[in-house]
């Protein structure tokens, strides 16, 4: 039996009639920049994210890079974050001109841990950008009182997490903004890149708008420099057929992983921690294991689809040499990185896929 990691095609063998309809306006209107598609997702999106606004933008990378620059944030200034995230988290404060300062993790959520955040911040510092990962929030109550303390924004990483809730609020709604990913593989991916921002600032939301059309306003006079961050309605078709389905998959995911939580339970197998302020969306089911390299080759071996996320923690990155970290900074990142592997949750995931993946598994370590 094979089980991939994800199967984007058995999902959309269920919505392809109403994904190639929704499609197929877009291209019979030819509004191929901006357009209804966009405004209407934006508005379902800022809704079920509970905010007062939402900005379409080309990528989670780009909403994350539009959303520092419309902050404001460049040379001499600080950000603090997680080493254990995804590149584009870090690359973009970077690419602001902006310095990462990284906090370790909580072992047992994988998310930055607040009680080392407050030791970070320096007069330097503009913003925190906790990163919600593996589809479960950060611990938001202590960041934001931090925050509120020493005067500083928040960009919630949402990427890997849009509908989840902490304490009852939803992911992006808790900082000054937070920014979503519809990569292909998210719970709520399209057909290709495609991001949103959502606050409720109206002020960071007009600025928004105006950085991802290169801060023109009105065309071709130059407010500042921005970039093209814009969203494109195709894909934006494509969301909102998905948007329709998201809660139905999340809880599709939920049931995987409370499938596996019971199988694994009481073995060598350490399974997700969910906090229990938290509802995690399940975007990633991270297992930690001992001889975790092997367990990877040996479900590759009987056609388990896995992966490590992340495998280097971003202190420990080639291109981050200049800021100075060392390995030893960050010892519960760098652990979670030598242990975690994550396994397959999708929704379309059969009864029999999961008993074989599970079965697979927990026969691995008696070996
Ligand atoms: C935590 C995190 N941040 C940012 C991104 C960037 O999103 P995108 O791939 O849509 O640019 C991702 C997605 O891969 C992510 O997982």
């Amino acid at each position: 039996m094979q089980v991939p990691l994800l199967d984007l095609k058995a999902q959309y063998a269920t919505i392809k009639t109403d994904v190639l309809a929704a499609v197929s306006d877009v291209l019979e209107s030819q509004r191929c920049i901006g357009g209804p598609k966009v405004t209407e997702l934006e508005e379902k999106i800022a809704a079920v994210s509970d905010c007062k606004f939402a900005i379409g933008a080309s990528s989670g990378t780009d909403a994350i890079l539009n959303s520092l620059m419309s902050l404001d944030i460049g040379a001499g200034d600080e950000v603090i974050t997680t080493p254990f995230t995804f590149f584009a988290t870090v690359g973009c404060i970077v690419r602001t001109g902006a310095r990462p300062v990284f906090v370790d993790i909580d072992p047992k959520t994988y998310n930055i841990d607040p009680a080392l955040v407050e030791q970070a911040v320096t007069e330097k510092t503009k913003a925190i950008m906790p990163v919600h990962l593996f589809g479960q929030m950060v611990d938001m109550d202590p960041i934001v009182e931090i925050a509120r303390k020493h005067d500083l924004d928040v960009v919630e990483d949402a990427a890997q997490s849009i509908t989840s809730t902490y304490k009852g609020s939803k992911a992006g709604s808790i900082g000054t903004l937070g920014c979503f990913s519809f990569f292909p593989s998210k719970n709520l991916g399209g057909a290709g890149d495609g991001g949103m921002i959502v606050t409720n600032d109206e002020q960071l939301h007009d600025r928004i708008k105006i950085m991802r059309n290169h801060g023109s306003n009105p065309k071709y006079y130059h407010k500042f420099v921005g970039g093209n961050f814009r969203l494109d309605p195709i894909q934006a078709a494509v969301l909102l057929v998905k948007l329709a389905h998201l809660d139905e998959w999340s809880e599709a995911r939920r049931r995987n992983a409370d499938f596996y939580n019971k199988k694994f339970a009481d073995t060598i197998v350490e399974t997700p921690y969910v906090h229990p302020d938290c509802v995690s969306i399940y975007n990633q089911y991270v297992i930690r294991v001992p001889r975790r390299d092997q367990l990877v080759a040996h479900l590759r071996e009987q056609g388990i689809g896995c992966e490590i996320y992340y495998p280097r923690p971003m202190h420990l990155q080639e291109c981050f040499r200049d800021l100075g970290y060392k390995e030893g900074d960050f010892p519960q990142a760098e652990k979670a990185s030598k242990e975690v592997l994550a396994i397959p949750v999708y929704p379309e995931l059969t009864d029999g896929m999961k008993q074989y993946a599970a079965e697979t598994i927990l026969s691995y370590p008696a070996r």
